[in-house]
């Protein structure tokens, strides 16, 4: 365990000053190169939500994309994307957060998610906790009950997961 959370610690690689002056830069790319570190990071996910009656898993577009619908399916749950403003052709439900780096909207179709089901959300990271607020918001909006977030890695110095207040968190790695 201890040895495939260090594994993939590792294959994250710190970008300085992108995308602006004064970021670190958390790039995932480089995890999906290292083959291993890969499938333990789906392993992970896998091994801790499997009996834990998931129904869908929700992705946040565009890193939630990569490590969501592997997930999804290794535990049999339907993949749902939330994605940026207009790009989903079907009726939508929005919702409006602000980043560590700006605003944005979040929009997932009407539809796809009935009441009462239980819910992953899955994003590569967390910093100020905005983008998991909001997905947190949409579903609970559809009365979707999300049993936890989940990410590969955590900022935790911008303190994302008290924005969160009592939803559940887990991460794999903690940035330095
Ligand atoms: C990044 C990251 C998370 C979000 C975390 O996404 O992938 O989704 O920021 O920030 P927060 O906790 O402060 O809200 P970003 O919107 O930059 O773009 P991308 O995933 O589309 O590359
Ligand atoms: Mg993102």
């Amino acid at each position: 365990q201890d040895a495939r959370i260090a594994r993939i610690a590792a294959a994250i690689r710190a970008i300085p000053n992108f995308p602006k002056p004064g970021i670190l830069f958390q790039d995932i790319t480089t995890l999906l190169l290292d083959t291993r570190a890969f499938r333990d990071t789906i392993d992970l996910f896998v091994e801790r939500y499997k009996d834990k009656d998931i129904s869908v898993v929700a992705g946040i577009e565009a890193r939630g994309f990569i490590f969501g619908p592997p997930v999804a399916l290794a535990i049999g749950a339907k993949f749902v994307p939330l994605r940026k403003p207009n790009k989903l052709p079907g009726e939508v439900i929005s919702e409006e957060y602000s980043l560590e780096y700006g605003k944005d909207k979040m929009e997932m179709h009407v539809g796809a998610v009935q009441a009462g089901e239980r819910a992953l959300v899955i994003d590569d990271l967390i910093a100020t906790g905005g983008t998991l607020c909001a997905a947190i918001s949409l579903l609970e909006r559809v009365a979707v009950h999300v049993v936890e977030c989940a990410c590969v890695i955590e900022l935790p110095e911008l303190k994302g997961r008290e924005r969160l207040g009592d939803k559940p968190l887990f991460v794999l790695v903690d940035a330095a």
